[in-house]
């Protein structure tokens, strides 16, 4: 494959991945609505050579996905509503962009005979207290972003058995790493903790998540876009499980800023408590995480120290 449409592709993950693919020698169009959580700083290392292309559109809009469907091998889809909080507010963009549009995406992999790469999550597995999710692990997943996240899953799958897409979900953990907008829990943190403003923490702050350094999926992306099996899911886990406040804590540390900034705050509704995958199915295709937690964190917090012009400008 060498001719790749990444959906999504200013934000994030998606932003991280462009840089991947393009230093792998793809052809890269980039299809971005630039909403509040996408910019196209995040491309500027990357825009200016000729085997990328960036524009600005809607997954939604049915011609101009059709459009740049002609000019690709492979579809890569990130772009999504992404922020839990904000899809308790008002899910109706949840459903619109993450369930819509993945089912316009669809259409047009399925006219051009496309492989298709969906970007899912562990979220859809809903919480457990205790042991792994397999691929095989029952949906339940506890907000309305995730719910979202389960439909599309669900969508395409039904077009793989309905029509022979030639598709393959990924569900990786929680990323952290450059780039990732400041309303997410990490960056959220880190900038805070630079502003010597309250570190807010949701209940008890023993909620826990497996880290992922936002290189290592990225590079668990590429590996399922070229080796992955048709028809199937991989999970995309590090089992480098922190709990918030140990998240907290380690900022700070990092910071040398003081521990009384922590603020605990009422929790969330319908907050998992714990998400923890199994990947045995990405080891079987050669790929390991490479980075552990503290040394993410150190690079991230690095990140953002270095680049307040870009934090201050997306908060
Ligand atoms: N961040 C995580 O921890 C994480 C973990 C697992 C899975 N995921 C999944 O990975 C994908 C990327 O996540 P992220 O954290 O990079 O998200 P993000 O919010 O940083 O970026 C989303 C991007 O999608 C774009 N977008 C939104 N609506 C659009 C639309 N209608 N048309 C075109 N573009 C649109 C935005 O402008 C933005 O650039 C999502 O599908 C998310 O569900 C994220």
């Amino acid at each position: 494959m060498k001719r790749i449409l990444v959906t999504g592709g200013a934000g994030f993950i998606g932003s991280n991945f462009v840089r991947l693919l393009v230093a792998s020698g793809r052809d890269v169009i980039i299809l971005d609505k630039l909403t509040y959580a996408g910019t196209i700083e995040n491309l500027d290392d990357v825009l200016g050579s000729t085997n990328t292309r960036f524009v600005q559109g809607d997954v939604c809009d049915g011609s101009v996905v059709k459009d740049l469907a002609k000019q690709v091998d492979c579809i890569v889809h990130f772009a999504a509503e992404t922020h839990v909080d904000r899809s308790i507010t008002d899910a109706t963009e949840f459903v619109r962009t993450n369930v819509q549009g993945t089912h316009t995406l669809l259409e047009a992999a399925r006219s051009h005979d496309l492989r298709f790469l969906q970007i899912g999550t562990d979220e859809v597995y809903g919480s457990t207290n205790e042991g792994l999710f397999t691929e095989s692990s029952e949906l339940r997943p506890s907000s309305p972003y995730s719910a979202s996240k389960a439909a599309a899953d669900l969508l395409v799958r039904s077009y793989s058995i309905t029509y022979g897409l030639d598709e393959v979900i990924t569900r990786s953990s929680n990323n952290y790493g450059p780039f990732q907008h400041p309303e997410k829990f990490i960056p959220r943190m880190i900038t805070n903790a630079l502003n010597d403003l309250p570190l807010p923490i949701y209940g008890d702050g023993l909620n826990s998540r497996d880290w992922l350094y936002v290189d290592d999926n990225c590079r668990g992306i590429l590996t399922v876009m070229e080796k992955g099996v048709r028809g199937e899911t991989y999970n995309i886990g590090c089992g480098q499980d922190r709990s918030n406040l140990e998240v907290v804590k380690a900022v700070l540390q990092l910071l040398s800023k003081p521990m009384d900034l922590i603020q605990y705050v009422p929790d969330r509704l319908g907050h998992d408590r714990r998400y923890a995958l199994d990947w045995a199915r990405m080891k079987s295709l050669g790929w390991k995480p490479l980075v552990d937690f503290s040394e993410g964190l150190g690079l991230t917090v690095e990140w953002y120290v270095s680049h307040p012009e870009w934090w201050k400008h997306s908060s």
